[in-house]
């Protein structure tokens, strides 16, 4: 991954460019990084924080030969990559919040945002848009960002080299994607339910279909939620927003 890169200075977003280079018929593994983003975005049409010099702001293209209902999966194998690429470099307990948050005590560190294009029912490809906050401090937050969101050097007390920490996450990324081609998801599935702090919980998510509250029990095999109701039944939940932290 990055054989084909793209160093940018400031830009609105990396996932457009990253986009672009995608319908222009870029190869898998192409990336593009931004020392800036002036309107970042995250999940569910949030703004994502995105300050000069002191964060990872990057969009890697794929080009995955699986069914569109299998997306889900790539999201949940992007936050293995993260939490591993980074737990190298940081030394911090990093958890898993269902689909794809890293959080440090309760607090999230890095975010992900899977963008795709699909052609008759497969996907064409995939921008997996990865923010991480290496070296933010406390005032480059937004207060209100600031009581959900916490940065790599806040939270182990010292600086890291970002250069190092995408190095470290490609690595990762490139041998979870190799392994998800060779065996399918079940390996990602198990080494996501290791790291997540959202099995065996009560939860509370909205939903396109509404909201839906119970425990979440595990992952399906497409990388759903899967919910136990209080009636005792099963809701498997493929896109939503967890409440809380
Ligand atoms: C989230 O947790 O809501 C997802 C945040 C994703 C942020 C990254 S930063 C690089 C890429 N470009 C964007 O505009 N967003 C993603």
């Amino acid at each position: 991954f990055g054989r084909k890169l793209q160093v940018l200075d400031a830009v609105p977003s990396t996932q457009d460019i990253a986009r672009q280079l995608a319908e222009e018929g870029a190869p898998e593994g192409t990336l593009v990084i931004a020392e800036q983003q002036t309107q970042g975005r995250g999940r569910m049409g949030r703004a994502w924080v995105s300050p000069a010099g002191k964060g990872v702001w990057m969009s890697l293209l794929l080009r995955p030969r699986v069914p569109l209902p299998q997306a889900p999966q790539l999201t949940l194998l992007a936050a293995v990559a993260l939490s591993r690429g980074i737990g190298k470099e940081a030394p911090l307990p990093i958890g898993i919040k269902w689909p794809n948050d890293l959080l440090v005590d309760g607090r999230k560190i890095s975010g992900i945002l899977l963008e795709s294009a699909a052609e008759d029912e497969r996907l064409k490809y995939v921008v997996v848009g990865m923010g991480i906050s290496v070296n933010l401090e406390a005032e480059d937050f937004p207060p209100e960002v600031l009581e959900k969101a916490i940065s790599l050097r806040m939270a182990s007390g010292k600086p890291l080299d970002r250069a190092e920490v995408i190095a470290s996450v490609l690595e990762e990324f490139e041998s979870l994607y190799e392994l998800y081609g060779e065996q399918g998801f079940e390996p990602i599935r198990a080494l996501w339910e290791a790291r997540s702090v959202t099995l065996g919980r009560s939860v509370t998510l909205s939903t396109p279909q509404g909201t839906v509250e119970g425990t979440a029990e595990e992952l399906d095999g497409l990388g759903g939620l899967r919910v136990r109701q209080a009636d005792g039944t099963l809701r498997t939940v493929y896109t939503g927003e967890l409440g809380g932290r």
